[in-house]
């Protein structure tokens, strides 16, 4: 097994202060990914690092900026690669840009109405995510994805709204590729048949 340490977090590091880092762990993803049986033999004797998110606020308020640089380990869950938990912004008519610094992944987007699409995430590359519209990071790729999310100082998080359905599709290798398919789909026929 490869093991990553937190050496390519910190060598982008430069790129911001010191600041607390949020950590996740498979045990904070309960419930994230699809296949419950490859979870939980996983996590009983496991818990490995997920991604961390060091964030920093300069300032609240009107007009203001907040930024975080988020490192998401590449691995897999069954059929599904790492991800994050994924959020709506509190406030919904927040939009927020994320950079990828490194590595490979698709975006997860799903907007209130539930209409799901990828966008790639390459090195060098941008995502707009709209306002109104929830988003997961995914790492497909064999590296850590580096990536900065710079979004509106009042922009908040909205975490249970999105848990309720768990995002409406998942993002599951097939043939090694990563395919986007509706989540009902996946749990009736595809379970444990990607690859
Ligand atoms: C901020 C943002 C990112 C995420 C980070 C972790 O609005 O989108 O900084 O917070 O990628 O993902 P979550 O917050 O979904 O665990
Ligand atoms: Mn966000």
């Amino acid at each position: 097994m490869i093991k990553f340490d937190t050496a390519a977090f910190f060598l982008d590091q430069r790129l911001i202060p010191e600041v607390p880092t949020t950590a996740r762990h498979l045990s904070d993803l309960r419930g994230i990914f699809a296949d419950t049986n490859a979870y939980e033999s996983v996590i009983i004797h496991d818990n490995p690092l997920i991604y961390q998110v060091a964030s920093v606020e300069p300032a609240d308020g009107d007009g203001q900026l907040h930024y975080g640089l988020g490192m998401l380990l590449p691995g897999r869950i069954g059929d599904e690669y790492y991800m994050t938990k994924g959020h709506f912004h509190a406030y919904r008519p927040a939009a927020e840009i994320y950079v990828t610094l490194r590595g490979e992944g698709v975006m997860l987007l799903e907007d209130e109405s539930g209409v799901s699409r990828l966008s790639p995430m390459h090195t060098n590359t941008i995502v707009y995510v709209p306002g109104h519209t929830a988003h997961r990071t995914i790492n497909t790729g064999a590296e850590p994805l580096m990536y900065l999310g710079i979004y509106p100082a009042n922009a908040g998080h909205d975490y249970a709204s999105i848990a309720a359905t768990n995002f409406r599709s998942v993002v599951i290798a097939v043939n090694g590729q990563p395919t986007l398919i509706p989540r009902v789909d996946y749990l009736t026929q595809f379970n444990g048949t990607g690859s």
